[in-house]
């Protein structure tokens, strides 16, 4: 303690420590992970800023800004081997990292992101309009900073000689890659399969990076993949180089990004980094995520920006990119209904339907009705059980009402729907794929007579009545374009285990923009479920459906059908029967005996 007590001893001491951690914290394996920005204290310049989200944004979109965000301490990346006639080795190490190129103006424009080892920082001489926000070393050969820069680049520097505008290369001491790539991932392991998906820098994505040094190897790998893929099997590049030859013993770590007038925002949302092993693969769920409401407003703020300009270039730049967007709003469309297509209602081969149908054979019969016989069946490819409803050709209207029940249903939605997968069309063939459902029809549940001990209850009637009526509602209110099914009745009712019951078979079912007065078209229908007013009239509408629905009601509450011509005269028509029996005060004389107890 006495020590202590001189002042001048304690300092050294101190200082001596204070060497000592710094020896070690630099011997030490270097090893972080980061998942959002909040706790990182990088050295930030430039546009740079964590935001509060956690994203560490190395610019915003405002043009010809660039921006740094550094590790704040330098790491020992070459190491001296003892006895080896003072050669150096680099060490191992791997990051991996998230990362999003945000153009202004979606698909247009967009200069790189770049993951840099730098011998100095802050890095100087950079430009904010070009050159990723580093150095222009090539232009200036005497600069002593050592650099190993990893582009994301998106747009193509001919000066550079990039190879196009969506590219991956390394750089070594200059910006001219010493090995570039389209930006992709390979989708196997095998080498001589060069199969790979292309990825697009500045689709606004965010993507996944990893780059990998083995000093035994002399290999430096870069992967690069869509967020949620994992690290793909086999690297983008893979480029051999003594990295102890190119890097100082000490370098900064970091990332680095500049926008030009093409102003695209680069983002880093998550990164782990590690020093003599591989460094933690992210985990994309724990990462901040831009959100699309911010995005809307980046819009916007483009928009009244672009208006204030006043410099030919760049009102030219505003309408290309007015172009730009109307395009890719219109792809965005397309690609909508690609996506339906592919997830909603799918074109299915015909041998698929013949394979999962067993070839139409009768075991599989399930029914017929609706113009056409259903039949059940199992997707070879898919495993789910699907029912097949084969369109008879002989039926003279079967195009028409096969389109109608593609475009009606295709886009519908509803728990208590009838789920269309997808449709097939060989010569005559018209083929309609849905959600099998297992218990059958409402009509078979009610009217088919061996079924007698499984006869509903009142309870399960009045669900399935329910359910039906939140299926009309769907259809004539909550979709996006009105919906008239025009055939309500029981054998359209498809009930499943639970005895939920799904509306199906939408054939003459008629799409009407919301407010349009629906046209006369041929009346159809079924007797006893029809309005009164649609056979004079001929107009379908919502209230012809609620006109079959009170139909439906009756007839699950009476258990008989709306028409029975063999009864005795006033008992014929249910609607008449009931309105009569009800006019007497003795209505519960319709209700369904069988409900009594
Ligand atoms: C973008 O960065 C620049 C430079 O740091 C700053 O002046 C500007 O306010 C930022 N804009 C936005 C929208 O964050
Ligand atoms: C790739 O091709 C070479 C030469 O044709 C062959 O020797 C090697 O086995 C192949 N590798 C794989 C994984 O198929
Ligand atoms: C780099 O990629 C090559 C080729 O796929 C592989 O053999 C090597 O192990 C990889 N090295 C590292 C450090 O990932």
């Amino acid at each position: 303690m006495a020590s202590f007590t001189n002042p001048a001893i304690a300092i050294e001491i101190f200082s001596f420590f204070s060497y000592l951690l710094l020896v070690l914290s630099l011997e030490n394996e270097t090893n972080f992970v980061y998942n959002g920005f909040h706790q990182a204290k990088l050295n930030l310049d430039g546009a740079s800023v964590v935001r509060s989200n956690g994203i560490l944004a190395i610019t915003n979109d405002t043009s010809k800004i660039l921006g740094h965000a550094f590790y704040p301490t330098p790491l020992q990346f070459t190491k001296f081997t003892p006895g080896s006639h003072n050669k150096s080795t680099a060490v191992n190490f791997s990051t991996n990292f998230i990362f999003s190129i945000v153009p202004k103006y979606p698909g247009f424009g967009g200069h790189g992101l770049t993951f840099v080892l730098s011998s100095k920082y802050p890095l100087e001489g950079c430009l904010p309009s070009q050159y990723l926000g580093l150095p222009n070393v090539t232009s200036n050969p005497q600069s002593s900073a050592r650099m190993l820069a990893i582009e994301f680049d998106a747009i193509q520097n001919v000066d550079m000689q990039d190879i196009n505008d969506n590219h991956v290369g390394i750089d070594i001491s200059s910006l001219v890659s010493n090995i570039s790539e389209p930006a992709a991932y390979y989708n196997t392991n095998d080498e001589n399969n060069s199969k790979y998906t292309t990825i697009i820098l500045k689709s606004g994505d965010s993507l996944q990076a990893w780059i990998d040094y083995d000093s035994l190897q002399e290999l430096l790998n870069v992967s690069l993949s869509p967020l949620h893929m994992g690290r793909p099997p086999r690297p983008l590049i893979s480029f051999p180089i003594d990295l102890s030859q190119v890097l100082d013993e000490y370098m900064y770590i970091g990332f680095s990004a500049s926008t030009g007038l093409l102003s695209p925002a680069h983002n880093v949302h998550g990164w782990s980094f590690r020093i003599g092993g591989r460094a933690q693969d992210l985990d994309p769920t724990e990462l901040p995520t831009l959100s699309s409401s911010s995005n809307e407003v980046v819009h916007q703020k483009g928009f009244k920006v672009g208006m204030t300009f006043t410099s030919v270039t760049l009102f030219i730049l505003v309408i290309f990119a007015g172009v730009y967007i109307l395009r890719r709003t219109k792809n965005k469309d397309e690609i909508l209904e690609d996506w339906e297509i592919e997830y909603g209602a799918r074109k299915f081969k015909y041998s698929e339907l013949h394979a999962a149908t067993r070839g139409f054979r009768e075991k599989n019969f399930i029914g017929s009705g609706g113009f056409g016989s259903v039949y059940r069946g199992v997707v070879p490819s898919t495993g789910i059980e699907v029912a097949v409803k084969r369109i008879s050709n002989n039926s003279r209207q079967g195009i028409r009402e096969f389109v109608a029940e593609i475009t009606s249903t295709g886009r519908l939605r509803h728990r208590n729907l009838v789920q269309l997968h997808g449709w097939c069309r060989r010569k005559d063939d018209l083929l309609l794929v849905y959600d099998y459902v297992p218990n059958g029809s409402l009509n078979k549940l009610l009217f088919d007579n061996e079924n007698q001990k499984k006869k509903l209850s009142w309870e399960e009637r009045y669900k399935i009545l329910n359910d039906v009526a939140q299926a009309l509602l769907y259809l004539h209110e909550e979709c996006q374009q009105m919906v008239v099914h025009r055939d309500l009745k029981p054998s359209n009712i498809l009930i499943d285990e639970g005895l939920n019951a799904k509306l199906g078979d939408f054939g003459l079912a008629r799409t009407y923009e919301h407010g349009h007065n629906p046209d006369t078209t041929n009346i159809v229908g079924t007797l006893g479920y029809m309005a009164p007013e649609l056979t004079r009239t001929g107009r379908a509408t919502e209230s012809t459906d609620v006109y079959s629905y009170g139909t439906l009601l009756l007839e699950v509450a009476c258990g008989r059908r709306p028409i029975e011509p063999y009864k005795n005269g006033g008992e014929i028509v249910l609607v008449d029967w009931a309105r009569k029996q009800h006019c007497a005060g003795d209505i519960t004389r319709v209700v369904d005996p069988t409900l009594d107890n």
